[in-house]
């Protein structure tokens, strides 16, 4: 069965390890173990004693139940343990979709969000978010796309790569449309947690309809991308039916990674104060710099750790990406990667003193252009 590539793994794999400031990752300075164990005072020679067995098969019980914490009324039955996020995604597709079923997908978002449906036989229709509305989600447009045929809407929020943050206004909203003819609605929400006002909502779309579905991981927000992490947090009906497809392609997660997982959930309020300090300094340094920069624009960030900058050239996304990086060496993603033209991803929340030094060196190539 055929399946797109995948244009955003693609072009990171094959730049990333050679940019010398790279504005494409996601993440927010990860942890080493021994950073992660002294920030939350843990001892290491816990971890070297752990046998390095299966673990237990579906995920430990301390695991779900720190997750199942994250969200309103759920326990470990509504949690599924899941090889990160972009597993749990697979996973929820594999489990609910069939060919000539619709799904809706709000772009741009991570590409499984569509090229899996797509694979899979469903008729997939795109909704675009727009810079005008500050990339939310344009509510009229999203009740004309869904039909009675529609067997899920697809969503990222936080969004990846806009930084745009949904009210609970919007999700109420998007749980109407979906409601109305029966739909699940999946939420990506691996940035949940990363407002950039404390007081904004993170609302779970798990938390707000019964066929509501979240997936989340331990890669961004807990900034422990290397473990391999993830979860789905939905209604038991639908978990134990993705816990069935999960059985043919996980066996379980790494027994360590459980454990460093349970370290990192438990310690959420410190892994979080660390991280929003991250994610606010590099969004001050990019905001001041798109200030600064006549052919660069964006909107509010709200959210997350990306920023989605437009450019005034009449060069494509992957032309201009390509020339500034083979010029200069920074790396910063391509819009049409995420099908959205005339944009460049840049992720603020990586080292700040090569992110600084970074953007100096993508002034002084864009005054040459
Ligand atoms: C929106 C979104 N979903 C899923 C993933 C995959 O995350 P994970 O590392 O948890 O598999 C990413 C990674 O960048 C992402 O941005």
């Amino acid at each position: 069965m055929e399946i797109d590539i995948f244009k955003i793994e693609e072009f990171m794999n094959e730049y990333e390890s050679r940019a010398k400031y790279d504005m494409t990752t996601t993440c927010i300075d990860s942890f080493s173990l021994k950073n992660l164990f002294a920030l939350t005072g843990k001892n290491l020679d816990e971890i070297i004693e752990k046998p390095l067995h299966y673990g237990d098969i579906t995920g430990s019980l301390r695991l779900k139940k720190n997750v199942a914490n994250l969200y309103q009324n759920k326990t470990e039955k509504n949690v599924s343990v899941t090889l990160g996020a972009i597993g749990g995604n697979s996973l929820v597709f594999l489990s609910l979709i069939e060919p000539e079923d619709e799904v809706v997908s709000v772009i741009p978002t991570y590409q499984q969000h569509y090229s899996i449906p797509k694979q899979l036989g469903a008729k997939v229709k795109l909704v675009t978010l727009k810079p005008e509305l500050n990339w939310h989600i344009d509510l009229k447009e999203l009740k004309n796309a869904v039909t009675k045929r529609t067997k899920l809407i697809t969503l990222n929020n936080p969004n990846n790569p806009t930084g745009a943050v949904l009210n609970d206004e919007e999700l109420l909203e998007i749980v109407k449309i979906a409601d109305n003819v029966g739909a699940y609605v999946l939420c990506d929400e691996v940035y949940r947690f990363l407002n950039h006002d404390k007081n904004s909502s993170t609302t779970s779309i798990a938390d707000i309809y019964n066929k509501g579905i979240s997936t989340f991981s331990m890669s961004k927000t807990f900034s422990l991308a290397g473990i391999r992490v993830g979860f789905v947090v939905a209604n038991e009906k639908i978990i134990s039916k993705i816990n069935v497809q999960r059985q043919y392609n996980t066996i379980s997660i790494s027994a360590l990674d459980d454990y460093i997982a349970c370290v990192a959930l438990e310690n959420k309020d410190k892994i979080s104060e660390r991280n929003l300090k991250i994610v606010l300094e590099g969004k001050k340094v990019l905001t001041d710099w798109v200030n600064r920069e006549p052919k660069i624009s964006m909107s509010v960030l709200e959210g997350g750790t990306t920023a989605f900058v437009a450019y005034d050239d009449p060069r494509n996304s992957y032309d201009f990406a390509l020339n500034l990086f083979n010029e200069t060496g920074v790396l910063v993603l391509p819009g049409d990667a995420m099908e959205i033209p005339k944009h460049l991803r840049v992720g603020y929340c990586g080292e700040i003193e090569n992110f600084k030094e970074g953007l100096n060196k993508f002034s002084d190539w864009l005054k040459k252009q």
